[in-house]
């Protein structure tokens, strides 16, 4: 305690700095009072350590050499009259042309001659660490070839609400599917030399009310400690681990605080926490304020502007800019003394040590997507691309094994739906394609990318068909109301295909009444009655469905008709080709389903734990996330709600069975070590607070020795004691009442020693493994996906099981092999809100294993 009186004496004796460098909290309406963020400052300048060391060295030595404007210039967009989405301006001194920043998370936007490749959603659909990274690997050559310096993409946000407009973006509704996901993108993209971007940071959960572009309602996601680190945290801690070079701020408020200049995320979690070493950029036009968020830490404006429609008046030079918050207004922060000059070499060292790890100063090609105009960066995409969407198509119901079909059978077949056509208006008919027209195969909004064509499902099975027997008949009636067409070639047919879909997006787009966010989870334009009346004189009718996220299907998934669902997402370009290698499973590139639902399907909306805040008047809209970490399967566990299909669910053509699980401890010795590493982590970062400004330096290094103290000294105790502490957040959680989290008395100056990559690094070390033996018992070979769900001791407020761990296995008929899945001390850990720090609970843990969520053969525990 008496460590910290001369810092605060220091702040007392220059209140208008104190003020200045601490600032005060937002403050909350009546009755959130506990939903604040404290101010956490100041801005940890970055770190260069291990393989980011050279990189942060050459980029201190390269902006040491710059100009205040040309500084400025690297933090500030030109609009986007660039050639780019966003574009940094450029040092023409030093013949450095500026960055182009381009979206989106599938693909390269706004450009030709690029693939559009599955949805972030189908990816995780996969459950394949290589097809994502070889997904993220492909997008990342495109990006490079367009000319584009920073990818905006992988989205990672959680899909609380299953309405939510962007979840299909993500890698749907759990943390550590999420996290594997994202990191394998990362990597993916990164080996290009391109920059990966992490968004949304963090809990930019829903359209309505999210803010950006002078919004006059920016809704508060209101999180605790424990499920903010657990939950919504997990996989940007995995993208910083992994060496992600940007991360992108979201335009929501998280406690009240908007996420851009909310130092206690942006400092305190992403910069100290996580010892972030790339730069964080806002999201477009999200600033609300020029000084605070370059205080709170961020290092980017983009695009440049205040808001859409208001755009810099001199656009050519963002050192002069005035009508942005940053540009010339970011000059007059430092020279009048509200933000340091440091501060700005800080963003620009940041960003330069990005761009200096991915190799961008040598052999990068011209900048923006201008100059790349009429270069093909498609390359032979497209097979990987057909690939994913079979490999991320669900099959969710076969009744006597209805599917594969065989074209020898079938000498009539009904087509029906407008989602198996074409878009009347073209592919790229609708722009970011904010329509619902023809077949489904990307939401809307930012996240987009034009279609060099969509092999739509229609002509892709006419062909298909047509290649094995030429006199087979196909009545197609792609018109959803003509529900007499629909008999009339459905009661004939020996099988019947119906295409279904249900859209969303982000919500500058307004969709028939959907702004961005879906008003049902249900299927659009009549979905339910066109399987009723297919299904009424069909006995083999199979439902494709093209959706965003999940749809309920209550009203038809069990008619007795309706033979198969297959559930194909946001497959892309070759959504037509992947459905025949799934349908039909006969052609060279025949594919046995193996994907699983990256989220709940529930029978009813109101089964899920949070749904979207649709109306308001307030100001700042209050999000509290009530259910804490108990969303998708979680909640549908802890409240035995019944699913329609539960998250981790796929079937396949032939089956699978498990035996014989073990758990073994990697190293007995290296638990205790690690955990004792990853308590005393400030300890091995206490260099880090000398690199601070002189005029905090002594006021950050004496706290940061007190907590390398207490937690040495105390790091067995708060193992032990943290059952009790954690309890008790849970239930306040729960109740929406928390003041245990004692983080809420402001303002608070308590900048800590910069972390590790992501956490400490003893965290991500393997402390266990799990082996257990799968066999394919059917008929035809396939891949089973294994997932491991770990239950935590009681008393730590834990849902009843996590994910964390699955494998994908290709197995032949019969064959059997061993699967081993390894527990890093993250995965076994929780987060405790007392300490502050990762903590392995005290007591017995169960491991089970099987093929879903609600599937699982094997049991096993062990003790920690
Ligand atoms: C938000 O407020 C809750 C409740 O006080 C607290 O537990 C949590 O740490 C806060 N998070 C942030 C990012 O401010
Ligand atoms: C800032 O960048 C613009 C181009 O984006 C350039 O015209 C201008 O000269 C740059 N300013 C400085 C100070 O280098
Ligand atoms: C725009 O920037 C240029 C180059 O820095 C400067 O000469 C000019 O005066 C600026 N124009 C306006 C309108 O600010
Ligand atoms: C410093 O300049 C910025 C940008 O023009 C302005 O917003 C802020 O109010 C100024 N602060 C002081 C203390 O003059
Ligand atoms: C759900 O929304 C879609 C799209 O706006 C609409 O077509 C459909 O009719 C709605 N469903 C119900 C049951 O209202
Ligand atoms: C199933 O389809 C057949 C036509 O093949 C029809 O006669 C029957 O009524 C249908 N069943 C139901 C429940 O609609
Ligand atoms: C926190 O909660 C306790 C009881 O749970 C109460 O006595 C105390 O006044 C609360 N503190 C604040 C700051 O709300």
């Amino acid at each position: 305690m008496s460590s910290k009186t001369p810092w605060l004496t220091l702040l007392l004796a220059l209140p208008a700095l104190a003020n200045v460098i601490t600032g005060v909290p937002d403050p909350a309406p009546p009755g959130f009072e506990q939903w604040v963020s404290p101010v956490i400052t100041p801005a940890p300048p970055v770190v260069g350590t291990g393989d980011w060391a050279s990189a942060v060295a050459r980029a201190r030595k390269f902006v040491a050499g710059l100009t205040l404007e040309e500084k400025i210039n690297v933090t500030t967009g030109i609009d986007i009259v660039g050639p780019c989405v966003g574009n940094t301006g450029a040092i023409p001194r030093l013949g450095w042309d500026g960055l182009c920043l381009q979206d989106s998370p599938l693909g390269v936007r706004i450009a030709d001659l690029v693939s559009a490749f599955p949805a972030g959603i189908n990816a995780a659909a996969t459950w394949d660490v290589d097809l994502i990274e070889a997904r993220g690997r492909a997008m990342g050559a495109e990006f490079r070839g367009k000319g584009v310096n920073v990818a905006l993409g992988p989205m990672t946000n959680m899909g609380r609400q299953a309405a939510a407009g962007r979840n299909w973006e993500g890698f749907g509704a759990d943390p550590f599917l999420s996290g594997v996901a994202t990191v394998a993108t990362i990597n993916g993209i990164q080996k290009n030399g391109v920059v990966a971007t992490v968004k949304h940071f963090i809990a930019n959960e829903q359209e309505h009310f999210r803010g950006g572009s002078e919004a006059s309602q920016i809704y508060s996601s209101n999180i605790d400690d424990k499920t903010f680190h657990e939950l919504y945290l997990w996989p940007f801690a995995e993208a910083v681990r992994a060496g992600v070079g940007a991360v992108m701020c979201a335009y929501n408020k998280i406690n009240q605080t908007q996420a851009c200049q909310n130092s206690k995320i942006i400092n305190g979690v992403l910069k100290e926490e996580l010892g972030f070493m790339g730069f964080i950029m806002s999201d477009w036009a999200a600033m609300i304020d020029g000084v605070q968020p370059a205080l709170a830490g961020l290092d980017m404006n983009m695009p440049g502007f205040f808001a859409y429609g208001r755009g810099p008046q001199n656009e050519t030079d963002p050192a002069n800019a005035v009508n942005g918050w940053w540009g010339a207004h970011l000059g007059e922060m430092v020279r009048n003394g509200s933000v340091p000059e440091a501060r700005v070499d800080d963003m620009v060292i940041r960003t330069f040590a990005a761009y200096y790890k991915m190799g961008q100063d040598k052999g990068f090609p011209p900048m923006g997507i201008r100059a790349n105009a009429n270069v093909n960066v498609q390359a032979d995409h497209f097979k990987l691309i057909r690939k994913i969407g079979a490999a991320s198509t669900v099959l969710l119901k076969n009744t006597g094994n209805a599917l594969p079909l065989r074209v020898k059978n079938l000498k009539r077949i009904a087509i029906v739906g407008s989602d198996a056509g074409p878009n009347p208006d073209g592919a790229n008919g609708c722009g970011d394609r904010g329509c619902d027209q023809g077949t489904l195969a990307m939401g809307w909004g930012s996240g987009t990318a034009n279609f060099p064509y969509l092999v739509d499902p229609l002509s892709a099975i006419s062909t298909h068909i047509e290649s094995i027997d030429p006199t087979a008949t196909i009545g197609a009636v792609l018109n959803d109301f003509n529900l007499n067409a629909v008999r009339t070639v459905a009661s004939t047919a020996d099988a019947c295909l119906v295409f279904v879909n249900a859209d969303s997006g982000e919500g500058y787009i307004t969709v028939g009444d959907n702004k961005g966010d879906r008003t049902n989870i249900t299927l659009w334009h009549g979905g339910e009655a066109l399987i009723g009346a297919t299904a009424a004189v069909c006995a083999n009718t199979v439902v494709v469905q093209h959706t965003v996220g999940p749809v309920t299907m209550e009203g038809w998934i069990d008619h007795p008709n309706v033979t198969a669902v297959l559930h194909a997402g946001l497959p892309g370009q070759e959504s037509g080709n992947a459905l025949v290698d799934v349908l039909f499973a006969d052609g060279p590139q025949a594919t046995n389903p193996s994907g699983r639902l990256p989220y709940t399907i529930a029978k009813a909306r109101g089964d899920y734990p949070a749904d979207i805040l649709y109306v308001s008047g307030d100001g700042t809209p209050q999000l509290t996330y009530d259910e804490g970490l108990g969303i998708d399967y979680r909640w549908f566990d802890s409240k035995n709600i019944a699913p329609r299909f539960e998250f981790g669910f796929g079937l396949s053509y032939t089956t699978f069975g498990y035996s014989g699980l073990t758990t073994t401890k990697t190293h007995h010795r290296r638990e205790a070590d690690a955990i004792a590493k990853a308590s005393s982590t400030t300890a091995t970062s206490t260099t880090a607070s000398s690199t601070k400004t002189s005029s905090t330096a002594s006021g950050s290094a004496a706290p940061s020795t007190q907590s390398v103290e207490s937690s040495l000294s105390a790091s067995d105790s708060v193992i032990a004691a943290s059952a009790s502490t954690t309890v008790a957040v849970s239930s306040l959680s729960a109740s929406a009442s928390a003041n245990a989290t004692g983080t809420v008395s402001a303002p608070s100056a308590g900048s800590t020693p910069v972390g590790e990559l992501g956490g400490p690094a003893a965290l991500y070390e393997p402390i266990l493994s799990v082996s257990f033996r799968v066999q394919n018992t059917g008929h035809v070979a396939g891949s089973e996906v294994s997932q491991l769900y770990l239950s935590f001791p009681e008393g730590y407020g834990e849902p009843p099981k996590v994910l964390r761990g699955f494998a994908r296995t290709l197995l032949q008929r019969g064959q059997s092999k061993t699967v081993t899945i390894p527990l890093r001390v993250k995965d076994v850990s929780v987060w405790d809100v007392v300490s502050q720090k990762w903590v392995v609970p005290k007591g017995t843990f169960t491991v089970q294993v099987g093929g879903s969520s609600r599937v699982l053969p094997l049991t096993g525990t062990f003790t920690m």
